[in-house]
């Protein structure tokens, strides 16, 4: 196979779609290098002083792990001097991160979940980075919190890296999704999937059954008729995965297929789901329909949610159209 590097890749969409303007490609690479960086991190584990708690707690009230901090700052620090960018937004941080006065400003705003899977860091399963790319609103000045309150459809590119066995980065500027493997010796990204396609129908599907007596109705009868295999209403046996990284479960529906879901549950009524509607939901939906794919919050198309704050949270159905649209025909009964 022909090596087609990032870059490469890059400037031929541009060239052939027109899809892909000099500052989004910068952008893409700045993150893209970033991602390389964090993958040098996670890759050197207890040697780098990398695992652990850092005794902090983010917006969320949940403790920060030493990597979440890490690959936060790795992040805005490559993105702040380029003069692609307007602002940042990170779920680490409470408030939006504006680009500082002595660099250019930009017109795209840049968000993202730094480190995804942070239980699984310390255990060496596979974690994630995940972003997505806003356009700054038209004529604005200095930017704010309610600039990026953007739907997800106004997405102009989104993407994930995996660092697993190989560290992969997923990508998609609403043209397809490709998948580029980082050839740790050239320290390069490499091409290896094109025009990634999610398979309509599944028998593969994932979420936490540590929950299941705090699920709503439509949660319950859908996972129960799942479980029910051969002998149920599916008439087919279902295989279960979840790894606790979103961004590890949804590479693997993207390579072949199945359904990820974090309902929204009893234990808290008021909380619609553990999932950021800004940093994880919208970009995953982005990329998975992008590959044929499916993604709501039970009830309405996630890209299509009006989001009211940065750190929102929604409840994700994503993956298989046909099981996503069974399961959110089930929320509407
Ligand atoms: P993060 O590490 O960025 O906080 O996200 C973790 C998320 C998601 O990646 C994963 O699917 C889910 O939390 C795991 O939840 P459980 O702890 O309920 O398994
Ligand atoms: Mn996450
Ligand atoms: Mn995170």
């Amino acid at each position: 196979m022909k090596r087609i590097s990032l870059t490469q890749h890059l400037i031929e969409e541009q060239r052939l779609n027109n899809s892909i303007p000099a500052e989004l490609r910068l952008l893409i690479e700045v993150v893209a290098r970033a991602c390389k960086t964090i993958s040098h991190a996670v890759g050197k584990g207890a040697l780098g002083d990398v695992l652990g708690a850092a005794d902090t707690e983010n917006v969320q009230g949940e403790i920060q792990k030493k990597l979440d901090i890490i690959s936060n700052e790795i992040l805005l620090q490559a993105n702040e001097w380029g003069g692609h960018l307007a602002a940042m937004a990170s779920e680490e941080m409470e408030t939006i991160h504006p680009i500082p006065n002595r660099y250019p400003m930009g017109e795209y705003m840049l968000l993202f979940d730094p480190l995804d899977g942070s239980s699984n860091i310390d255990v060496n399963v596979s974690i994630g980075t995940i972003f997505s790319v806003l356009k700054a609103p038209e004529g604005m000045a200095t930017p704010t919190e309610q600039d990026f309150l953007q739907p997800g459809t106004r997405q102009v590119a989104a993407g994930y890296a995996v660092y697993g066995p190989q560290t992969v980065l997923v990508l998609t500027t609403g043209n397809g999704v490709n998948c580029f493997t980082l050839d740790r010796e050239m320290g390069s990204w490499v091409m290896t999937q094109r025009a990634l396609q999610i398979p309509a129908d599944t028998a593969e599907y994932a979420i936490n059954a540590s929950n299941a007596r705090h699920w709503y109705p439509p949660v319950t009868r859908y996972v129960k008729e799942l479980e029910a295999g051969k002998t149920g209403p599916r008439d087919k046996n279902f295989n279960m995965r979840w790894i606790a990284s979103m961004v590890a479960d949804v590479h693997r529906i993207l390579n072949r297929g199945g359904i990820f879901m974090y309902p929204a549950d009893a234990r808290e009524p008021d909380k619609p789901g553990k999932l950021r509607l800004m940093y994880e939901a919208n970009p995953m939906a982005f990329i998975v329909e992008q590959a044929g794919g499916a993604a709501t919050d039970g009830k309405n198309r996630i890209l299509d949610i009006q989001p009211h704050t940065l750190h929102q949270r929604v409840a994700v159905f994503i993956g298989s159209r046909n099981e996503v649209q069974r399961v959110t025909e089930y929320h509407a009964e």
